[in-house]
């Protein structure tokens, strides 16, 4: 079941977290992989589809487009796009509730060659462009205008193959372009494509499906034009940002988990700046195992950056361990604009920390202390749940639709390893308890 954001989580801190959790397929691979999958003539068949809002929003835009979704089992759909109408009227709104929608674009665009969409939502991290998706369709052929919150791209002429190069490794600008490109007469290139793992396992899903998409997980991807995608099987590869988020956190309570059903080598820019700041980890092949037991949390300074460098996405959790360190540490956004939002609440938890636009000084104060918090975005809510764990008290955290956007069952994987996390919703007189860790485990 995918919950709906309401309410707040109740988060008592201090647990150590000992056990083993699993890791859910990645949810910026899924809502790539399914757009993907509106470009193709035949069934898909798409299993470890993570149980998140993002992925639902998009299939029922695909549903109002026409397609065809049976669940075949948790996270297992079969997706038949075989009769989509790119006319069909969509709720404007669900464009705007979330990021990832904009892929409908590229998706449409390349198989009937004309698509209009509202303009997408997604998390604020100040301004969002979308300049370079709109320049790689114009190189591509089609004229893109931009009026009233829609978009509407048109290839009069069809598209053709050409080499695009992008100014910053852009990873939905890779996506799309390459979503706009399959069909395209003859050989695209994107130079300076953006590296992420789900770029490599969208371009692996299209392939699957008979696309011929080269170089993926290079910084020169290569698409050369086919006339069908015939539909196949695909399994979407696990959440590095998910299994990122789990590892911080068992490095701030302490303690001694095994994180199942994971790429570790996906993790290295993860688990290389965890492991400096005192923490281990052991590469057990298709898991990894965080211990910190005893040991402090050690200072240390983050540089975000494409992959493979320190992923933007993990930025607020691993700051939220810093508050917890010995010594200053510095932080430094250099993805968006702007990312410290979640700064006040980790103040209001006690947390020294000053920012400017694109670096956060941390001094680290060893405990955080419960206070009423709020998710001001996705992995800002992440690092807030952490944050709840490692603090003395009771932690309130609002704004959990936030989280629930891209964490599945957090609060039955977080019970699973002894986390003291309990969903409350706010009544007129009181704080009605809708279930703990111990039930959602049972
Ligand atoms: C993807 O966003 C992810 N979202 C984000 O994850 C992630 O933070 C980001 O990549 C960077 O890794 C999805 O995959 C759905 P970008 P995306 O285009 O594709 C600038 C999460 O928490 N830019 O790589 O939107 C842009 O402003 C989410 O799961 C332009 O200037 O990011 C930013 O500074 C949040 N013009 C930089 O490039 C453009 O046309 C990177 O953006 C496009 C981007």
């Amino acid at each position: 079941m995918i919950l709906d954001g309401y309410g707040k989580y109740s988060i008592i801190g201090g647990n150590r977290l000992y056990g083993e959790l699993s890791i859910s397929g990645a949810k910026n691979s899924a809502v790539a992989v399914i757009a993907a999958a509106m470009t193709v003539n035949g069934l898909c068949h798409i299993d470890n589809m993570p149980q998140v809002r993002d992925v639902e929003i998009l299939l029922q835009i695909l549903q109002q487009l026409g397609a065809e979704i049976d669940v075949i089992g948790d996270g297992d759909y079969m997706i038949d796009c075989r009769n989509i109408d790119p006319d069909a009227a969509i709720d404007q709104e669900l464009y705007g509730q979330l990021r990832a929608s904009y892929y409908v674009l590229g998706a449409l665009l390349g198989r009937f060659g004309h698509a209009r969409v509202a303009m997408p939502g997604g998390c604020d991290f100040g301004t969002r462009p979308i300049d370079y998706h709109i320049k790689g369709f114009e190189a591509l052929g089609a004229e893109v205008d931009i009026g009233g919150g829609w978009i509407d791209a048109n290839a009069v002429d069809g598209l053709r193959g050409t080499r695009i190069l992008l100014d910053y490794p852009s990873v939905g600008a890779t996506i799309n372009i390459i979503l706009a490109a399959i069909y395209a007469e003859g050989l695209t290139i994107i130079e300076n494509a953006a590296m992420e793992p789900h770029i490599v396992d969208f371009a692996n899903c299209l392939n699957a499906m008979g696309a011929e998409v080269r170089g993926a997980g290079t910084n020169s991807i290569r698409i050369y034009g086919v006339n069908e995608l015939r539909g196949g099987s695909y399994t979407i590869v696990p959440d590095q940002i998910e299994a990122g988020t789990y590892i911080a956190l068992v490095a701030g309570t302490g303690g001694d988990v095994i994180v199942r059903d994971v790429i570790p080598r996906h993790l290295v820019c993860i688990t290389s700046k965890l492991s400096e700041m005192g923490v281990e980890i052991e590469d057990l092949g298709d898991a990894v195992r965080v211990r910190r037991e005893g040991r402090p949390i050690r200072r240390a300074n983050v540089m975000t950056g494409p992959y493979p460098g320190f992923p933007t996405d993990m930025q607020p959790q691993v700051a939220t361990l810093l508050t917890l360190a010995r010594g200053t540490s510095f932080v430094t956004e250099t993805v968006w604009d702007s990312r410290f939002q979640y700064v006040d609440q980790l103040q209001r938890m006690g947390a020294k920390i000053t920012t400017d636009a694109r670096t956060a000084v941390i001094e680290g104060v060893g405990r955080l202390k419960a206070a009423s918090i709020a998710a001001t975005d996705l992995r800002s809510g992440a690092a807030m749940v952490i944050a709840g764990l490692c603090a003395d008290g009771t932690t309130l955290l609002d704004n959990i639709w936030h989280i629930e956007r891209g964490y599945g069952n957090i609060i039955a994987k977080l019970g699973e390893i002894g986390a003291d996390i309990t969903r409350v919703v706010d009544a007129p007189r009181n704080l009605i308890e809708l279930r703990t860790h111990r039930e959602s485990v049972a």
